[in-house]
């Protein structure tokens, strides 16, 4: 096992070939995905190189070892969110995952007429959209829940929206603007449970330890891009009853036990959703990333770090209150390690990250996917900074530095 102090010498950038290669590239950017360590492109790359075949009805051993491999990853992640391998079916990312299971629950009529969904304003499209789209087809309907004054789900207009016409509830568990942590588990509390509970995990499970056990939702997505493993690889849980009684619009011949020219039947586990040769090479760089985290931390480590950070974010962005101003506020409970603010009287948001990327660090700036929040704060526009874990107090303190240029 590897062992590294991030305070007395972070050593993990030498692990990540991106930073060997730009040793003055500050990356934040990590909301919107990660860098990849040396051992995941490598194994990716061996994978391919070595023990590379298509899985499923496999007959000769690299079949065998790849199918093997695809299972391997599965349950990794099944330890890591503590549910069971057979729970879990990949899919592309989380996007494409909200999209199967929207379209899952019309077509199996649980999402009908006059129903409706329920939302909240700081989505990002991602959980936006699908809804959207099929509601124009299907008439039901959807409701955005309000926040507070303190960016919270405004009570109030949640118990005015919740009533019986809902089914569906689906919320992400950080949101991708505000980094506020939401306590889902006590939207379940307050949800009938005959009502659908769907938790977008994009920011929230690469940050800090999850438990599907305690959030007790129905179905779960998450898109391992923003965890070091490769793109287009993401994860649709389904609690175990769901997988069987809800049907995939999106079929293949891996889908199903039988076909005839009359009709076909349906496969009754995960396989039943995974209608497309899968993502192996993805799944085995998802295996990789996860033990590259397991090896030199825990996820549980990880966070003990990312909090440490958030409180000097917190206090340096305080101290230039006057001229910046976070969406949502300097206190560092409750919030992971990303920061959306806005430079009060600028507005010409391409001028920000061009000065920061002629310096050569990487920000974000504009809507975030998050147009309802935006239009909702009356602003239009915001800048944005993620860390991650390979992230230094150098990388901070350089990003304040332009800061304060720009901010002067
Ligand atoms: C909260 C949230 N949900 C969904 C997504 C969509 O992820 P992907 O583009 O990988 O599908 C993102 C991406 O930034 C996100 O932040």
């Amino acid at each position: 096992m590897i062992k590294l102090i991030w305070k007395k010498d972070n050593k993990w950038k030498k692990l990540l070939p991106i930073f060997v290669k730009h040793p003055d590239l500050v990356y934040l950017d990590n909301a919107a995905s990660t860098q990849k360590p040396k051992t995941v492109i490598d194994w990716v790359s061996d994978f391919l190189k070595n023990d590379y075949a298509n899985i499923h009805r496999w007959l000769y051993s690299l079949s065998e070892k790849s199918e093997e491999l695809y299972y391997e990853s599965k349950c990794a992640l099944a330890k890591l969110i503590n549910c069971k391998p057979s729970e879990i079916i990949y899919s592309y990312n989380s996007t494409y995952c909200i999209n199967l299971l929207a379209q899952a629950l019309v077509n199996t009529w649980k999402l009908w007429k006059w129903d409706k969904v329920l939302l909240w304003n700081r989505e990002h499209h991602s959980n936006i959209l699908p809804w959207q789209t099929l509601s124009k087809t299907f008439w039901f309907k959807i409701d955005f829940i309000k926040e507070d004054k303190n960016y919270n789900i405004d009570r109030k207009d949640f118990d005015k929206k919740f009533d019986k016409k809902v089914k569906v509830v689906s919320l992400s568990h950080v949101s991708n603007v505000t980094w506020q942590i939401m306590e889902v588990e006590k939207v379940r509390e307050k949800i009938w449970e005959n009502v659908f509970f769907m938790v977008d995990w994009s920011q929230s499970v690469p940050h800090f330890p999850v438990d599907i056990e305690q959030i007790q939702c129905d179905a779960l997505v998450m898109t391992w891009h923003k965890m070091m493993a490769q793109t287009w690889l993401g994860m649709l849980y389904l609690k175990r009853g769901w997988i069987k009684e809800l049907n995939p619009l999106i079929l293949w011949w891996w889908t199903v036990k039988d076909v005839s020219v009359d009709d076909f039947l349906l496969q009754n586990n995960a396989d039943k959703w995974e209608a497309w040769t899968p993502n192996i090479v993805w799944a085995v760089s998802l295996l990789k990333a996860l033990e590259f985290i397991e090896q030199l931390w825990w996820i549980g480590k990880v966070w003990e770090h990312e909090k440490n950070l958030i409180k000097i974010m917190c206090k340096w962005f305080e101290k230039r209150e006057d001229k910046v101003r976070l969406i949502w506020n300097y206190e560092s409970n409750n919030r992971i390690w990303t920061f959306s603010f806005i430079i009060n009287n600028e507005n010409n948001f391409n001028k920000i990250w061009e000065i920061f990327s002629k310096k050569n660090i990487c920000i974000r700036t504009w809507w975030h996917c998050a147009y309802p929040l935006h239009k909702s704060l009356d602003i239009w526009w915001s800048a944005r900074v993620s860390t991650y874990l390979y992230n230094t107090k150098e990388d901070i303190e350089k990003f304040f530095e332009i800061l304060d240029e720009i901010i002067s």
